[in-house]
């Protein structure tokens, strides 16, 4: 099979803000659009993306505000990439925060599903982190076979 194309992507990139997690989820829902997702698709990705943007809010910068870079890609064989970039204290063992009700902050009720969650909504989560370097987080979904909007 022909390896597939990029066909179009984008980067963005947003102070730290809570604020900027809705922004960032209706982004990636509106930059998925051209595929024609269905609603179950979208509300998918939209849930993804937030959960990795509130990790590098709340974890990755704690109580600084720093930057969040977003990359968004889709390929030509309807694959939909997001990549979300920050450079704050990092994850000393990528392995045990991915696991199911893990995590570092109990005490304002989080769960420790974030990475289950998007595990769960997409096909591929990959994390790559480096404690005081930062953590890229990148997912991937291959959506349903509608026609391609030009
Ligand atoms: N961007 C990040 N920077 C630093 N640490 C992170 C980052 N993302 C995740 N982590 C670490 O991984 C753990 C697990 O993340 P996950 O999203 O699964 O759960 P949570 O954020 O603790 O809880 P929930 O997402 O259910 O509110 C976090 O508790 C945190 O220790
Ligand atoms: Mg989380």
């Amino acid at each position: 099979m022909a390896k597939p194309e990029p066909v179009n992507q984008m980067k963005c990139t947003f102070p730290s803000c809570s604020v900027n997690e809705a922004l960032a989820r209706s982004v990636a829902a509106s930059f998925a659009a051209q595929l024609n997702p269905t609603c179950e698709e979208v509300s998918d990705i939209k849930c993804a993306v937030s959960e990795a943007v509130t990790n590098a809010i709340v974890h990755g910068y704690r109580d600084s505000i720093g930057e969040i870079v977003m990359v968004l890609k889709l390929e030509s064989d309807r694959t939909f990439t997001a990549e979300i970039r920050d450079r704050g204290v990092g994850i000393p063992n990528v392995e045990e925060a991915m696991r199911p009700l893990f995590t570092t902050d109990p005490e304002n009720e989080r769960s420790g599903m974030g990475f289950t969650i998007i595990e769960n909504f997409m096909d591929s989560l990959r994390v790559v982190s480096s404690p005081g370097k930062g953590t890229r987080v990148i997912m991937k979904k291959k959506l349903s076979m509608l026609p391609l909007r030009k």
